[in-house]
């Protein structure tokens, strides 16, 4: 399911072609493919969760040509803007995107293994109970070995740790009790308790972790 956000948390703008531009991601697109290049294996099967517009699986299938990439979404109107964007970009590594839910029960069952699962800014849109689900989905898509890069805002042992993290996470707690920023401590538990070895936590711009995990080989 897709929950109700305050308009400051996933904005993208309408370009031509049915392409959405969202500032956030081109901000981010470059330090995120930095952590992938440093941590992804460089052939294999790549699965992104969320992807948004589709700026950001354009960036990463084009630095990492040897992973063969499946870009999924939940909304209608980002699909077709993934599929613009990778259209327009004349890339033969991304796959015409499929609709994920990541939220829902067993969305791993019709695909992977996976070699490398990304997932950048879902987890504070969503709850708890559905982060879980989607870190247990992630387990279970990952092939033997696979890598998990997870991206956003995180409160830091149970701290927000800025103005403009409080601001956010309020407005989000505001627009749904259930959502805002999840913890990195809680989160890396999560990922333990699903079967995925935590093995990096990388400070990335404006406040945000990337969380790397492995499955076990
Ligand atoms: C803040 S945007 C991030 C998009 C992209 N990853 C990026 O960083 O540019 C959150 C995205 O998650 C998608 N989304 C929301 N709920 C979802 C769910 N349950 N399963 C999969 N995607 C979901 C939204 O449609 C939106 O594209």
């Amino acid at each position: 399911m897709i929950r109700k956000l305050p308009p400051t948390a996933s904005v993208a703008d309408p370009q031509e072609s049915g392409k959405l531009h969202a500032p956030a991601a081109a901000r981010n697109a470059d330090a995120i493919c930095a952590v992938l290049l440093q941590h992804a294996p460089a052939t294999g099967r790549a699965l992104e969760i969320a992807s948004g517009t589709g700026q950001h699986v354009v960036v990463f299938a084009r630095a990492l040509p040897g992973l063969h990439w499946q870009p999924t979404e939940i909304d209608p109107a980002r699909r077709i803007s993934i599929d613009a964007h990778v259209t327009e970009a004349g890339l033969a590594n991304v796959a015409p995107v499929r609709h994920l839910d990541a939220s829902a029960p067993d969305w791993h069952a019709d695909s992977g293994p996976y070699d490398l699962i990304v997932l950048v800014n879902l987890l504070h849109l969503i709850s708890d109970a559905e982060g879980r689900q989607v870190l247990n989905g992630v387990a279970a898509a990952l092939a033997p070995g696979g890598v998990f890069v997870l991206y956003g805002p995180f409160k830091r042992s149970g701290e927000l740790i800025s103005e403009g993290d409080r601001r956010f996470d309020a407005e989000l707690r505001g627009a749904d009790p259930l959502i805002g920023y999840k913890d990195d401590l809680e989160v890396a538990g999560w990922l333990g308790n699903s079967g995925l070895e935590p093995a990096h936590c990388v400070g990335m711009p404006a406040n945000n972790l990337a969380l790397v995990a492995r499955k076990p080989a």
